[in-house]
């Protein structure tokens, strides 16, 4: 059997926060955000929070699937800015669900966090221990910014996207995912220092450090290369895919993407202009995005494609 995606959703927050409203508040301006990067606006929460989000996109998504909260047997919520170190993000979602007879974990891989999920989601489906599966990706990204730092600030944004996936005949038929810890502080967030009755450390530095050139460059060589390494396993060409549903951090990466797999633009939908990069909810947001405005079609393939801090990076391939 192959984990099929039956119904997605997905939630910004209210409040919308244009480039021209930034640069009324700090030294940048449309024109430096929208012609480096794509990005016009994003939402900020301001009474949403992470599982707020995650919730409102999961009951859209089991709507959609036609599949009660009941019948969920796995919750996996990928996710780097929970709202709380404990209960798990995922927990919180299985309660306000009340799906009773799931198992709940988050995982955290950043930007490729749902990708990384949707291929876990697979696996078990494949090895026949679950059969319907609920992920989300969901992010608070706007409480991870430095907000003096104009070189971060301006590129992110808060929402949730969900899947809800089922074991059928038809779904997933390839993934390739990848990592590399050792370029990891190239795009980082200092966590808590130790602090206990025998050592107090000096904190760490608390928000989204990045040095973008260096993930730009990650991004141009790694999501090509992962593409393809995915259609050469199922043998088919980039002409195949119907669309390619790329983690949503710049629209120059996206373009240098279409442009070396040879695709037009039309097949790269995009969602940053409107929310900017939000990790982890990125792919899921679009997907769902996509999937309302009717453009996919049964037995399409389609790609979806993540990459990101970690350094971490996957692809996956599905029949929808
Ligand atoms: N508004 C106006 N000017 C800004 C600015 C802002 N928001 N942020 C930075 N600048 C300035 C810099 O201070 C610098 O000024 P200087 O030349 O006087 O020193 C100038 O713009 C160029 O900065 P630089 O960082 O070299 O820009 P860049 O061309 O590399 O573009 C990114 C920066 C972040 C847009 C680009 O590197 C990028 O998109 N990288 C990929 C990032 C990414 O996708 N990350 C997420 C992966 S999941």
């Amino acid at each position: 059997m192959r984990a099929r995606i039956a119904g997605t959703g997905s939630s910004l927050p209210g409040l919308r926060v244009t480039n021209d409203d930034l640069g009324k508040i700090m030294d940048t301006s449309d024109a430096w955000i929208r012609n480096r990067t794509g990005i016009g606006a994003r939402h900020i929460a301001v009474e949403e929070t992470t599982a707020s989000m995650s919730i409102e996109a999961a009951k859209q998504a089991l709507e959609q699937a036609g599949i009660k909260a009941e019948e969920l047997d796995l919750i996996i919520a990928a996710t780097l800015s929970a709202d709380h170190v404990l209960p798990p993000l995922s927990c919180e979602i299985q309660s306000a669900l009340g799906a009773v007879h799931a198992v709940a974990y988050d995982l955290c891989a950043a930007c490729s966090g749902f990708v990384f999920a949707l291929n876990t989601a697979q696996a078990y489906i494949q090895s026949g221990l679950y059969k319907n599966i609920l992920i989300v990706g969901a992010e608070t990204l706007s409480k991870l910014m430095d907000w003096s730092d104009r070189s971060t600030c301006v590129l992110f944004g808060d929402g949730a996207g969900a899947a809800v996936v089922t074991a059928a005949e038809e779904g997933i038929f390839a993934g390739v995912q990848g990592s590399d810890g050792s370029k990891g502080m190239v795009l980082s967030c200092g966590g808590r220092p130790v602090h206990n009755l025998f050592a107090d450390r000096e904190p760490e530095d608390p928000y989204v450090r990045m040095n973008g050139q260096e993930v730009y460059k990650f991004a141009v060589r790694t999501v090509p290369k992962c593409i393809g390494q995915v259609l050469e396993q199922v043998r088919l060409q980039p002409q195949d895919i119907s669309l390619f549903l790329l983690h949503q951090a710049n629209q120059r990466i996206i373009e240098a993407v279409a442009k070396r797999l040879g695709q037009p633009m039309e097949k790269f939908p995009v969602c940053l202009e409107e929310c900017g990069n939000i990790s982890a909810a990125s792919v899921p947001i679009l997907l769902d995005q996509v999937n309302r405005q009717g453009r996919l079609k049964s037995g399409d393939k389609i790609i979806l494609a993540g990459f990101g801090a970690g350094l971490t990076w996957g692809a996956i391939a599905l029949s929808w």
